[in-house]
């Protein structure tokens, strides 16, 4: 029998895709599939030299070089603890296991802590770039124990997208900082979807463009400091015809998305760090809103929408709506980073945010020209406490957020909801400053409970005895 470098475990789209990349790679890979047709369907369809079909779970493991290496490729939650129990009875002490699914990070954490009394390792491993990503080059962000990494790093490193001829993989930290990394990648990818989504609804109902010169304006874009992954396919939307009737699909496409819950999970642990991620937790709300399809018909008969204002200089919005869309996106990655720094802390896993934006520059859904400007922020200053801080940003905050704020008024007044750059503009006035009515705040909770306050002028805790009549 040949012997296997690593084994996959799970060959649906993603784990056949990674097997693939890793054959490719000159990597002897095992595969094995819980159904059998599975991995029939993949030997079948893409046989490759490198790729050793198995059935039999024990007989993948016995073929395995040591450390033996396998990476998980099933559903997240209950499945990848089922495979793991199976496994454990088979493998070795300083053997790995890699879970390439989006895992949520807690889980991570109770695994790798499992495992490691066994004497086994275990790297959450974050995986981003979609179907083609895992084929030809994901971004990969594993977290685990560091010593064991050099065993997987040639592997995964190979693997993955370059960017400057860099490999876009690195290790994160430890127990979960992979999956938590990804979990951010994730809400951060929500919102800057939602962002984009917000443009072309401002585009199409302000401004009157239709889907044509929706596809070149991106097209556009593209061109610029907005350059990204996300950009292009959606110029490329704007001009796919429909298979079933005139015109192009996205006129036809329910306006309603899903959400697999990691941009939920982004969000909820946000407010458990106490960490202002708004923009990540308006593109959930805006899915959630999304979602009530029959809710919306009914309302839509019932409570009035303005009446449509269209702006007199299409030109000069267009431009406006680009310099808006970018000062967003700029508060948006802020928000998100600002979390990794919480988290990095709280946990203990002393993250590199530049290496970590490296590491998003190729074959992400996020990935973006940005990104560079932002792993130049982060290598720059280590300590930077918040991406908006940073000169080349601040620079282009200031440049761009009277566009931000041009563009809400249009899209308020015309009905088009705009929740995310809304809650740019909220994040960068709070930010910067400006008073936020928490006086006030302060001074109602004294009042009816006695809470106490802080005072501008002198040091210390004061509680004062409200004088008028109250309850
Ligand atoms: C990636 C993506 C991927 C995610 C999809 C769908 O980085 O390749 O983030 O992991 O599953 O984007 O996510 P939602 O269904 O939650 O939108």
């Amino acid at each position: 029998m040949q012997t296997t470098q690593i084994g996959i475990i799970g060959l649906a789209v993603m784990g056949r895709s990674l097997a693939l990349n890793m054959a490719d790679h000159g990597f002897i890979v095992g595969g094995y599939n819980r159904s059998r047709e599975v991995t029939g369907t993949l030997i079948k369809e893409h046989p490759h030299k490198n790729f050793i079909p198995f059935y039999d779970l024990k007989e993948l493991v016995e073929s395995q070089e040591r450390p033996r290496k396998f990476l998980i490729m099933v559903k997240a939650g209950k499945p990848v603890d089922m495979v793991i129990d199976q496994l454990i009875p088979l493998l070795d002490e300083g053997d790995m296991i890699l879970d390439g699914g989006n895992s949520f990070f807690e889980d991570t954490r109770r695994r790798e802590k499992n495992l490691k009394e066994k004497g086994i390792y275990y790297f959450g491993t974050g995986v981003s770039g979609g179907e083609m990503g895992a084929r030809f080059g994901p971004s990969i962000m594993p977290g685990g124990e560091k010593e064991a990494y050099e065993h997987i790093a040639p592997i995964l490193e190979a693997i993955s997208a370059k960017a400057q001829g860099e490999p876009c993989c690195a290790y994160m930290g430890p127990d979960g900082a992979g999956h938590y990394v990804k979990m951010v990648h994730n809400g951060i990818e929500y919102a800057d979807m939602q962002l984009i989504a917000e443009a072309y609804l401002l585009l199409k109902y302000a401004g009157g463009f239709t889907n044509q010169e929706l596809a070149d304006i991106f097209t556009e874009w593209n061109e610029g400091e907005l350059k990204s992954y996300l950009i292009g396919i959606t110029a490329g939307i704007f001009r796919e015809k429909d298979d079933f009737a005139d015109g192009e699909l996205v006129d036809y496409i329910l306006d309603s998305a899903g959400q697999k819950g990691t941009g939920r999970w982004t969000s909820l642990e946000s407010l458990k760090q106490g960490v202002n991620v708004s923009m990540i937790t308006a593109a959930c709300n805006a899915r959630i809103m999304s979602n009530r399809v029959e809710g919306r018909k009914e309302a839509k008969e019932l409570i009035e929408s303005p009446k449509q204002r269209l702006v007199s200089d299409k030109a000069k919005f267009q431009e406006k709506v680009r310099k808006g869309l970018y000062t967003a996106k700029i508060a948006a990655y802020a928000q998100g980073f600002d979390l990794l720094l919480h988290a990095s802390s709280e946990y203990g896993w002393n993250l590199d945010y530049g290496k970590i934006a490296s590491i998003f520059r190729a074959g992400c859904i996020i990935q973006a020209e940005f990104l560079d400007d932002i792993t130049r922020a982060f290598e720059k200053n280590r300590d930077l406490k918040n991406l908006m801080m940073d000169s080349f940003f601040r620079e282009k905050i200031n440049m761009g957020q009277e566009s931000l704020r041009d563009i809400l008024g249009p899209g308020i007044q015309n009905g088009i909801p705009v929740p995310a750059m809304s809650q740019a503009v909220a994040y960068i006035d709070a930010f910067r400053g400006t008073p936020v009515g928490a006086n006030l705040i302060q001074a109602q909770r004294d009042c009816f409970g006695a809470h106490t306050y802080e005072r501008t002028d002198r040091e210390g805790i004061f509680h004062h005895d409200w004088r008028f009549e109250h309850e």
